[in-house]
């Protein structure tokens, strides 16, 4: 099982918007039991609550459910999860900061990353911007980064992890 946790500050936008999308793409690709995915905050302001409403809206308009309840990034999941994924440089030092705390040693590459690292359009920056304080228009730009990263990110894990690809 391949356990992976997409990670962004308050985990009610960009990181439910990526866990659903991910595991939409997984399941397209009849690979759901090959994996578990998960989302978090690094900050623990929304614990327990719905996606914002606009992350509903934007996965709606895709026809992608979403049931996840607002989570903080704890301890544990710094060892369970084998890949731990954040929305932007922010998110990358606290994790990063965290984990050297915790084991006295950095993370490894393969195990805290930028999503937009396996983005084929992205230019300069990396991240995907935090879209809470603007409007519909940009939570769907998240939603295509967070698409278009996801689909080169499960050829990816697919790829190192030696996923065996069967046709039915
Ligand atoms: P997210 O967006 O990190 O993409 O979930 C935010 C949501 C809430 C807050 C900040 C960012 N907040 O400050 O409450």
């Amino acid at each position: 099982m391949i356990k992976i946790i997409f990670v962004c500050l308050g985990n009610i936008c960009r990181s439910p918007i990526a866990e659903s999308t991910f595991k939409n793409i997984v399941d397209s690709r009849n690979l759901g039991s090959f994996f578990e995915i998960e989302s978090a905050g690094t900050a623990g302001y929304h614990i327990g609550e719905n996606p914002d409403r606009r992350a509903i809206q934007v996965l709606m308009n895709h026809n992608i459910e979403t049931k996840h309840l607002g989570n903080k990034l704890d301890k544990n999941d710094l060892e369970y999860y084998d890949h731990i994924v954040v929305m932007d440089e922010s998110n990358f030092e606290f994790v990063h900061d965290f984990y050297h705390k915790t084991f006295k040693k950095p993370p490894s590459a393969n195990k805290l990353f930028l999503i937009r690292d396996h983005d084929p359009e992205v230019k300069g920056v990396h991240s995907v911007p935090d879209p809470y304080y603007d409007t519909i228009k940009e939570f769907e730009e998240v939603y295509q980064m967070l698409f278009r990263s996801n689909e080169k990110l499960l050829d990816h894990l697919i790829d190192i992890h030696n996923i065996e690809i069967t046709e039915d």
